[in-house]
């Protein structure tokens, strides 16, 4: 079996951050989403890996290597535009062969790896195995329709009426029967190769499809909201550790991790929280559930249920909370007069200002 982790994307649901790097590549507990797909695909026993990458291949890349960090074998195969996720399965065709193969989203998270899913899929060996979960908005996603005795009966992506509240989510297993049914795909009405095409193809065609119905293992980092959930998850079960300098006047809380090179001065950090390497936390509050990466800087304010990302400073700004801080951000107070803000802000950005 072989793996197809898809990297590439547009990411619009995560501008700016995805203006300039991977969506895939923000740290949950600093470290990049991506990584614990590959750790996952790695643990179910799968060694080699296709990633499709878009306009961010070279920051994927750098970032996985030939893959031998994780203990895996990784090809890397372009894809010139996000054309769908059934487009990423027939650029891979080749690389693929007829082997079997796990597709997995690179951006998702699933709590518990997907061993259980793949041995499933290894002993059962339908033509397709997908994983559902319950959403509250299911016309976002694409809707599995099941019949009673829970056999997948059809699909549609992103369906106005949908069926079902059935999402299918991150995971997904084929056999070689499925790049028949790409082949024969045309774009839909959004311009891509949807999967749930693909798969209603095998369907109506007599081959067999499973599913899997999970319930809270599985989390899209594709927006900020989910990020911060899956960074509260991630950070829940960090074991605790102190490599970094602490002086006696701060007050560390919990499950609290100050990496190597750290420093934290005259600060009181209440847990879960990361502070990455070479990152400096003077005079500040961090509170519950916040990822600071390495080589930030926060110097008295207070900051919590956040993710800060490298080399970003916040000085003097009072309180922060539910947000996402890119790369060499600057946060700073305005000057008291005149009473405005002022702001620098890259396309998309999103700032809510108390008044
Ligand atoms: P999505 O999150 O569905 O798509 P997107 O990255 O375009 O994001 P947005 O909706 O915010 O614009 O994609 C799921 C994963 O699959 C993600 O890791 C990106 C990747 N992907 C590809 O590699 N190629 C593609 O053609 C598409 C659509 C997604």
């Amino acid at each position: 079996m072989k793996a197809l982790v898809l990297a590439g994307g547009a990411g619009s649901r995560l501008r700016p951050i995805t203006h300039t790097s991977a969506k895939q590549l923000v740290p949950v507990a600093n470290k990049p989403v991506l990584f614990y797909g590959l750790e996952a695909i790695r643990d179910a026993g799968v060694r080699e890996v296709g990633i499709v990458v878009g306009d961010t291949a070279a920051e994927i890349e750098q970032a996985v290597g030939d893959g031998s960090a994780f203990g895996l074998q990784v090809t890397y195969l372009p894809q010139d535009a996000p054309r769908g996720l059934a487009h990423a399965v027939l650029i891979a065709r080749e690389y693929l062969g007829d082997d079997d193969f796990v597709m997995y989203l690179g951006d998702n998270f699933v709590v518990g790896g997907i061993d259980g899913l793949v041995d499933r899929f290894r002993a059962e060996r339908p033509q397709a195995q997908i994983m559902l979960t319950r959403v509250s908005d299911p016309s976002a996603f694409g809707v599995a329709e099941l019949d009673s005795e829970g056999r997948v009966v059809g699909l549609e992506e992103k369906p106005e009426h949908p069926k079902s509240d059935l999402a299918l989510v991150g995971v997904y297993l084929f056999s070689s029967a499925v790049h028949e049914a790409v082949a024969r795909l045309k774009p839909s009405w959004r311009g891509e190769l949807e999967i749930t095409d693909a798969i209603q193809w095998l369907l109506d065609h007599g081959h067999r499809v499973e599913s899997t119905v999970i319930s809270g293992y599985w989390k899209d980092t594709g927006n900020v909201t989910d990020m911060l959930e899956v960074n509260r998850l991630v950070l829940e079960s960090v074991e605790p550790s102190v490599r970094g300098e602490v002086d006696a006047a701060s007050e560390l809380i919990g499950r609290v991790v100050v990496e190597a090179g750290a420093t934290v001065t005259g600060s009181r950090i209440v847990g879960p929280v990361i502070v990455g390497a070479g990152s400096r936390v003077r005079d500040s509050y961090l509170g519950p559930f916040t990822s600071i990466d390495r080589d930030c800087a926060v110097v008295d304010s207070e900051i919590e249920y956040s993710i800060v990302l490298r080399g970003a400073s916040i000085v003097g700004v009072g309180r922060i909370e539910c947000s996402l801080i890119g790369r060499e951000a600057e946060v700073t107070p305005a000057p008291r007069v005149p009473k405005a803000h002022r702001l620098v802000l890259g396309d998309h950005s999103k700032v809510q200002i108390g008044t």
